[in-house]
């Protein structure tokens, strides 16, 4: 592409992050404020220990991030509640009535972080979808299966034959996100259903296919879950991040974990790219040269899934090449000696938030 020929500045509607982990105590209080400077609103995963599992402990956790925002800054956090074996229509229910959950978050019984109190057998909860179904509370889904005979590169690709299929055409109503999507077989699948079901697509997705996590040693800075595939599944997550279909939207899944329970002998999977996570997107939509999908992607398609307004302020992106830090410091005194290991660390990017 012509680099000539692309604008110095652009300026979007504000956009949203449709899957963030903000954490909790002294790693909340310094990941917030990447995600609220540059996010209008988003939807905040509830895989703490111990999940977010009753419309008290949303509400609290809300509050605390609310806490954490910077003065001058309006953010939205929209809750989510963790699904269990054992948890009830009438907190769903209640949680929803109440305008605290925006959605139900679905992890399979040890696929990822925090995980371990997920769902066992997902056609137990089937009742909780049916009531889901008739308030309209989305699912979101973690699409993953756990069977340890599964080769972990194809969990994803099993969990949708096995599991969501039969999920889907059992609540044709139900709103669903599969989150994070990783491979070519989930983009076909979201990209030919029906449309109350939508993908979020993450920014290292786009960037690393799964030789990133082997160059020149083990670089557990690209771990996450789903696992980055084969780069022809990266191709195809790029083509539909840009397709201008309005069921893929951006979910940042920023997982930040503190720099020593990365490099450790069993690593914690996630990667933290809130700082600059609209700039790597618009990398992407840059290389594809597709800029002009960028604002859709980003702004539009998760709230019209939703059923949510459009924001109405804006945000510009400024042409300027920059290099992203090594480390984020975490904002307290006590451990000043953590840090958090960005996307794109020691990296240029080429395009950077302009902030007041
Ligand atoms: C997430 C986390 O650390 O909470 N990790 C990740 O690799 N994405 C959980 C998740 O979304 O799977
Ligand atoms: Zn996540």
């Amino acid at each position: 592409m012509d680099e000539n020929l692309l604008p110095e500045r652009i300026t979007l509607r504000q956009p949203d992050d449709w899957h963030v982990h903000l954490r909790d105590g002294d790693v909340l209080k310094t990941v917030v404020p990447y995600t609220a400077r540059t996010f209008r609103r988003a939807i905040v995963m509830p895989n703490l220990s111990p999940p977010i599992t009753s419309l008290r402990s949303a509400i609290e956790y809300r509050d605390r991030i609310l806490t954490a925002v910077p003065m001058g800054i309006e953010f939205t956090p929209l809750m989510t509640v963790y699904l269990t074996d054992n948890i009830s229509s009438k907190i769903l229910e209640e949680g929803k009535n109440s305008g605290v959950f925006a959605a139900a978050k679905l992890y399979p019984a040890n696929s990822t972080t925090n995980s371990g109190m997920g769902v066992t057998n997902v056609k137990a909860i089937y009742p909780l979808f049916e009531t889901m179904e008739r308030i309209g509370l989305p699912l979101l889904i973690h699409g993953e299966v756990t069977d340890l005979d599964v080769d972990i590169f194809d969990r994803e690709a099993v969990f949708i034959d096995k599991i969501l299929q039969p999920l889907l055409k059992k609540f044709p109503s139900l709103r669903v996100v599969l989150e994070h999507i990783t491979t070519e077989q989930a983009v076909d699948f979201v990209g030919t259903n029906r449309c109350n079901l939508a993908a979020t697509i993450t920014p290292h997705h786009l960037h690393i296919n799964r030789n990133a996590m082997f160059l020149g040693g083990l670089r557990s800075d690209f771990y996450c879950l789903p696992v980055a595939k084969r780069e022809r599944h990266r191709l195809a997550l790029r083509r539909a991040a840009v397709s201008g279909k309005p069921c893929f939207f951006i979910g940042t899944d920023s997982a930040p974990h503190l720099r020593n329970a990365k490099e450790t002998s069993c690593g914690c999977a996630g990667i933290f790219n809130s700082p600059n996570a609209l700039e790597s997107y618009a990398e992407v939509f840059h290389q594809e040269g597709a800029l002009q999908r960028l604002e859709a992607f980003v702004s539009e398609y998760g709230p019209s899934f939703y059923g949510l307004p459009l924001n109405t302020n804006s945000i510009t992106l400024v042409r300027e090449t920059h290099f992203i830090p090594q480390s984020c410091q975490l904002d307290s005194d006590k451990q000043s000696a953590e840090s958090l290991v960005p996307f794109h660390a020691g990296e240029p990017l080429s395009w950077r938030v302009l902030r007041d």
